[in-house]
């Protein structure tokens, strides 16, 4: 195949390539893929400021430093946030190099404008094939309090999670040791290493440190939400007082929320984290098992974790396989579609044990949408610290 022409070195890289078409794809399809197997040409380097911005030290909001929010926090000590540490996760994150034909990065599927998601139902991947679940939001990923990651927690820590993507078949296409191949013949990246771990060293344990403290520092707090919730004390109940900047649809919806939609029991405050993994009742037999496929046990089936609901505005399609196109959708399942599935978490069933209807006005659920859109962050959106550096 021409194929082999195209690639300027990396032979494991090829022959992992040439195997997976083989055995995935008929010799016609490989023919007309070809352009997308074409490796790219080496990425250039990337623009960063003399001094690197601020990753560690996020001045947030004093109702941040209180213990629902800080307990939740799932950094480790053994890897916290360090401004060069985040810098060399930055440049890693948006870094196409990283994949077996140079074509897409982890931004490829989580974009900055979309709360680092993808706008689609499943993302392609570096071959053009599609990832089995829906891409999900990283904002606020730090305060998951079992610090367990992916919809059906199968990773430990975002440490774990780091080289996921990057050894995926579907998804980057790599091996770990043609990551730090590809990263070590790169010009860039030895003084970044230097930087963030002390040493010129590129191994596979700083290099998921690195992205880890990237992920971490993705934290929504510039949001109508935030603006509104200032105004109060930290002990401040914010489901018990009407916000000045919110009109009054929002403040019904943010009423809603926290009170008779009992969204905020699984959702949280403030970071709009959940506690952990819930059946929410979107199926009655679940295709896609999430926890309980992993952990083969029969009372996990169909639980999830959730992101965070910062950014949600932003982050559509929704759920786990991306089955809701708006926000109207999902605000419609919780008002009278959810399934009677035997896991079905206790919030979500009436005193009956029947899944619970919350009988909501057509303006009950327009507020809560419009209040959903409160937690949607500019901040973090157009900051130019969490965008590409290339
Ligand atoms: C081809 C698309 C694609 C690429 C490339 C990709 N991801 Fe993802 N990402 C996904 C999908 C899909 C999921 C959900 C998968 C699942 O749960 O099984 C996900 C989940 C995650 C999660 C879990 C979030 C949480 O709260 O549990 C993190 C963190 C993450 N990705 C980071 C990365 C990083 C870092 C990279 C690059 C090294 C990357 N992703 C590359 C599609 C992608
Ligand atoms: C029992 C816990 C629970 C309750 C109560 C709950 N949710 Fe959820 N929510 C979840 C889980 C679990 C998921 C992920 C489910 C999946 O993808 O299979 C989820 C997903 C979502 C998503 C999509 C997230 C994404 O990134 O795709 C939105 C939006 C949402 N919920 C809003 C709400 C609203 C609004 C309410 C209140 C009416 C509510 N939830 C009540 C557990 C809950």
């Amino acid at each position: 195949m021409k194929i082999h022409s195209l690639f300027a070195h990396g032979t494991a890289v090829l022959m992992s390539t040439t195997l997976f078409l083989s055995s995935c794809q008929k010799g016609q399809e490989v023919i007309s893929q070809e352009p997308v197997f074409a490796l790219a040409p080496v990425i250039q380097s990337p623009t960063l400021p003399t001094t690197p911005y601020f990753y560690a030290n996020l001045v947030l909001p004093n109702y941040f430093n209180q213990p629902n929010v800080t307990n939740a926090n799932n950094t480790p000590s053994t890897n916290p946030i360090t401004d060069n540490g985040a810098t060399l996760g930055r440049v890693l994150f948006y870094d196409k190099n990283l994949s077996a034909n140079r074509t897409i990065s982890c931004a490829s599927c989580h974009k900055q404008g979309n709360s680092f998601s993808d706008p689609v139902t499943f993302s392609t991947g570096f071959a053009g094939g599609k990832t089995t679940r829906n891409s999900m939001s990283l904002l606020n990923a730090r305060y998951y309090p079992n610090g367990r990651f992916f919809w059906d927690e199968r990773s430990a820590s975002a440490e774990a999670q780091a080289s996921q993507p990057l050894v995926n078949p579907v998804e980057m296409g790599m091996t770990m040791p043609d990551v730090i191949s590809r990263i070590n013949s790169l010009s860039y990246y030895p003084a970044l290493y230097q930087k963030a771990f002390g040493s010129t060293t590129i191994d596979s344990a700083r290099t998921v440190r690195a992205i880890a403290q990237f992920v971490r520092s993705m934290v929504s707090y510039r949001t109508k939400y935030d603006v509104g919730r200032s105004a109060f004390a930290v002990n401040q109940n914010p489901a018990t007082v009407n916000f000045a900047n919110f009109s009054t649809q929002e403040n019904r919806g943010k009423q809603i929320f926290f009170t008779t939609g009992a969204c905020a029991s699984c959702h949280g405050t403030e970071t709009f984290t959940s506690p952990g993994a819930k059946n929410n009742g979107l199926d009655l037999v679940y295709t896609d098992n999430g926890v309980g496929a992993v952990t083969r046990n029969a009372a996990q089936n169909g639980f999830f974790k959730s992101p965070s609901l910062r950014g949600i505005e932003k982050s559509a399609p929704y759920m786990h396989d991306g089955r809701f196109a708006t926000l109207e959708q999902v605000v419609e399942h919780y008002n009278s579609q959810v399934k009677p599935h035997q896991n079905l978490s206790p919030e979500l069933r009436a005193p009956n044990g029947q899944p619970r209807r919350l009988n909501l006005s057509a303006a009950d659920k327009a507020a809560l949408v419009a209040f959903l859109k409160t937690l949607t962050d500019t901040g973090i959106e157009t900051d130019v610290k969490y965008s590409s550096p290339f």
